[in-house]
């Protein structure tokens, strides 16, 4: 296969595209914008493998821009969709560039998609990959695909309009698509900023690691590999139309995840404290795992294993971290947590 991978260059999305290459003999073209959270060196090993980069092209560019995206969807035979901006801190600041990217970048796609199919008959299966928080928050149980959805970030409800775009083309016009909701995701190459490595990072360094609110909130980890043959799994045998939870391993509070990172390190509790929560902070978020087992998949990683694994790599990577921990960090970091963490206590 042909695959078009859009926002490759990103955790996920680069997870996905070594795997891949590695994995089948496919040819990968990955577009990305290279924002503050992409960048191509996390590609560097696939395209310097003599088994792998010959396969793999880098194209720099926006989903939202129709030109450029056109002809590289008709030359693929599916398109993988990992383009988002992902930090909900973020959103929350800002949303221009999550609905930028989440709904009209999403758009663009689809109608590329959509063009190409009609222009020589040949479908080519969408793949929208999305996230748990469309759920909102889930106080007991866990979401099953046909819930309905209540974001309540603007980056979950970025993400729900996208899937809403998905849906929509399917029905109206017939795409071939799938979706994926996968759930809160760690590993290597994570950006600093999202809580496992900004905790990892900010340990290493002795800094504080800022606990929003009461640090009960639970998320259920999944390891970035499952995440990846998750995605793989549903590109390859979802039924078009359908819509496929990929849940973790491991329900943990960020408690527990604080805990986990700082015994590894061994550095002591003190590191931590208790900042004024995220507004709208969503308690839980849990899902139903039954319809991607069926097709074979589930995640095989435990939260144990895979924290003990992410940890090592971000010792063994200070370079790949600090150089996202840059002058642009310190003023996000400032802005997010400077008064915080003025206003801290013991967690
Ligand atoms: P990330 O921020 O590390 O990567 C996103 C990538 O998309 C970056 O390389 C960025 O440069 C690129 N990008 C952003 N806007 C773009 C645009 N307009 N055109 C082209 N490229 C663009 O995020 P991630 O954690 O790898 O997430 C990937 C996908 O998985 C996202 O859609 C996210 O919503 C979803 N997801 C993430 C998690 C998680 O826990 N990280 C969980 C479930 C779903
Ligand atoms: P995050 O990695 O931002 O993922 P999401 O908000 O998409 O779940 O955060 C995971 C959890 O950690 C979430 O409950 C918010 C919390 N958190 C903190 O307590 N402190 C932080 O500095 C960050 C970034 C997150």
């Amino acid at each position: 296969m042909k695959l078009l991978v859009t926002g490759g260059a990103g955790f996920i999305g680069s997870a996905f595209a070594r795997r891949r290459l590695a994995a089948t003999s496919d040819e990968l073209v990955v577009l990305d914008k290279l924002t503050y959270a992409g960048d191509r060196d996390n590609l560097d090993e696939a395209l310097a493998d003599s088994a792998t980069g010959g396969r793999l092209r880098f194209v720099h560019g926006d989903i939202a821009d129709a030109d450029l995206v056109a002809p590289l969807v008709a030359e693929a035979d599916a398109v993988v969709n990992f383009a988002a901006e992902s930090h909900v801190d973020r959103s929350i600041l800002a949303a221009d560039d999550f609905l930028r990217t989440g709904v009209i970048g999403v758009h663009v796609l689809l109608e590329a998609v959509r063009a190409a199919m009609a222009a020589d008959g040949r479908p080519r299966r969408l793949l929208q990959v999305s996230t748990d928080e469309v759920y909102g928050s889930v106080e007991t149980g866990a979401s099953s695909e046909g819930d309905p959805l209540a974001p309540r970030s603007p980056y979950a409800a970025a993400k729900a309009a996208g899937e809403m775009l998905v849906q929509a083309y399917h029905v109206t016009y017939g795409l071939d698509t799938v979706i994926t909701r996968g759930a809160n995701t760690f590993g290597p190459h994570q950006h600093p900023e999202k809580l496992v490595p900004l905790f990892i990072t900010s340990a290493l360094q002795d800094m504080p690691l800022p606990l929003y609110g009461d640090g009960l909130q639970r998320r259920d980890w999944l390891y970035v590999d499952d995440h990846a043959d998750g995605v793989a799994a549903v590109l390859e045998r979802g039924a078009s139309g359908d819509v496929y939870n990929l849940p973790g391993a491991g329900e943990r509070t960020n408690r527990d995840v604080t805990a986990a990172i700082l015994d590894r390190l061994h550095k002591p509790w003190s590191l931590a404290r208790s900042v004024p929560d995220r507004p709208g902070h969503d308690r839980r978020y849990a899902m139903t795992g039954a319809r991607a087992a069926a097709l074979g998949w589930r995640a095989s990683t435990g939260f144990e294993d895979g924290m003990s694994r992410t940890v090592a790599w971000y010792r063994g990577h200070e370079t790949w971290w600090r150089r996202r921990r840059d002058a642009a960090w310190d003023a996000y970091y400032e802005r997010q947590y400077g008064r915080r963490l003025a206003e801290s206590v013991e967690a």
